[in-house]
């Protein structure tokens, strides 16, 4: 009896697959959403369709665990729509969207709001709840309810969300920490930064550095601490969002060494833009935790190289031009849309040599997929893993131009910068929604939920040794008084 291989729908033929141990040619079959194949030319199964791909890369799709897509609340800044074209452009196949919106994502009628917006959405998606002080009792049903995980606006932001006290932050973690779900935090110390901006508005500045001089690294140092002290006692899983300072890398280190599972973000922001550029942008980059000096630059590059840093993410905060280029800094809205520009900005740099691709791939998918619980589902090019598949072509030299984003946000700190390495199509789950640069509309809802296929690990009994010691030595000397 032969045997007759079943026909797939696709098979990608002469392109190098990427992961973080090894680029290698390879052929890749994909059934449905799924791949089914992945290895030499002649393996392949017949296919309905055959594409070639010769010099391109493929790279799962990247995962964003940090985007604002503004629905409910402010669709004039953004929909779930434009926002999620705007990923699909940029060779983001998962996206994780923020609780500020309007009605906050704290509550389940809030979230049914949320989820009916991201049925229009063309990628993949996870849903941060709100952890505030009036959402603790909403935790678990936001889960049920199919949010994936938490965010905790620590440091104040758009969107006005009063940060969580502390008691609400540490009784939210001790929620969270026995069901293994991870929280994002915004990490800056709101206290601070709110007298210093009354100081310097008293004073009259209105000039874009002060939106810096507000929020100096100490706020996002003491605040980073104060977070990870929290999740080491409780055992929470914890992500610290925009990571921004070279200052408070070392906390991270040493939390990491003491088994504290944290997980952090920066931001091409943060590595490629400093207090140079703001001179001529203004208000076009005022951006939470503020963009800094360039001594922070390099440090935060070498964090990611090392591992300090897992990932990249873009907080694509979109705003309209008009509330980005008012004269007083104050009044200039707090973010920039991202989700799009990610990709060629970070390959430009991998093209100058500054990490390999398989780097690139660990940040911008496969630590992702980790943190969140998707690994082998998703942030992989392997068999039984979603066909999620950014082309990559590594040659492609071209100018970002902010009027032809997705974005309803058509202002970019980034508009006519040189970048070299573009994706040009992308695939999720099977399925084309950019192909040769342009959207395809008509895959407008094919993302869905993620919260299915997320598995979080079981979390480890919590490591009260660091912790011990100290309350001995405080027992030991209080019976001595
Ligand atoms: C974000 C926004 O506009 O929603 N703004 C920002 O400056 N980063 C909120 C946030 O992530 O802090
Ligand atoms: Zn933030």
């Amino acid at each position: 009896m032969s045997y007759a291989p079943k026909e797939v729908d696709l098979v990608i033929r002469g392109a190098q697959v990427v992961s973080p141990e090894q680029i290698i040619p390879a052929s890749v079959a994909i059934a449905g959403e799924r791949i089914v194949a992945v290895g030499h030319d002649d393996c392949m199964p017949p296919a309905r369709q055959e594409m070639r791909a010769d010099g391109l890369f493929l790279l799962p799709g990247a995962i964003d665990s940090h985007v604002h897509f503004r629905d409910p609340g402010y669709p004039h800044k953004e929909t779930w729509k434009t926002g999620s074209a705007a990923a699909a452009c940029g060779g983001v196949t998962t996206v994780f969207e923020m609780p500020n919106t309007n009605p906050p994502t704290g509550t389940l009628e809030a979230l049914a709001l949320k989820l009916k917006a991201a049925e229009s959405s063309y990628v993949d998606y996870g849903i941060h709840g709100l952890l505030g002080d009036d959402t603790i009792a909403n935790l678990e049903q936001l889960l049920e309810g199919g949010v994936s995980s938490f965010k905790a606006f620590v440091g104040n932001t758009f969107g006005n969300l009063p940060a969580p006290t502390d008691g609400a932050l540490l009784e939210g973690f001790e929620i969270l920490a026995p069901l293994g779900i991870r929280t994002v935090v915004h990490a800056e110390n709101s206290s601070i930064m709110a007298r210093r901006q009354g100081q310097l508005q008293a004073a009259g500045r209105i000039d874009p550095l002060a939106h810096l001089d507000a929020r100096p690294a100490v706020a996002e140092i003491e605040a980073i601490g104060r977070v990870l002290t929290l999740a080491e006692w409780t055992g929470a899983r914890v992500h610290i969002a925009h990571h921004s300072a070279a200052d408070s890398l070392f906390l991270l280190r040493q939390a990491k060494a003491r088994g504290v599972d944290v997980t952090a973000e920066t931001c091409p922001q943060y590595m490629l833009l400093n207090t140079e550029h703001m001179r001529k942008l203004a208000g076009v980059m005022r951006v939470n935790p503020p963009i800094r000096e360039p001594r922070h630059n390099q440090p935060l590059w070498d964090a990611l190289v090392e591992g300090v840093l897992d990932m990249i993410a873009t907080d694509h905060a979109p705003h309209t031009p008009e509330e980005k280029t008012r004269a007083n800094i104050w009044e200039c809205d707090c973010g920039f849309p991202g989700v799009e520009t990610q990709m060629p900005l970070m390959l430009t740099e991998i093209n100058k040599g500054r990490a390999s691709l398989m780097d690139y791939v660990k940040w911008s998918s496969v630590n992702p997929a980790k943190a969140w619980g998707l690994y082998g589902t998703k942030g992989v090019i392997a068999v039984g893993a979603h066909a999620d598949i950014a082309f990559v072509d590594m040659a492609r030299a071209g100018t970002l131009s902010q009027g032809r984003l997705q974005s309803i946000s058509k202002i970019s700190p980034w508009h006519g910068r040189s970048v070299q390495g573009y994706p040009i199509h992308t695939l999720l789950r099977g399925r084309f929604v950019m192909r040769d640069g342009h959207l395809v509309t008509d895959a407008a809802g094919w993302g869905r939920n993620i919260k299915p296929i997320q598995k979080m690990p079981t979390p480890k009994p919590r490591n009260t040794e660091h912790y011990s010691g100290a309350i001995v030595k405080a027992s030991a000397h209080e019976s001595q008084s």
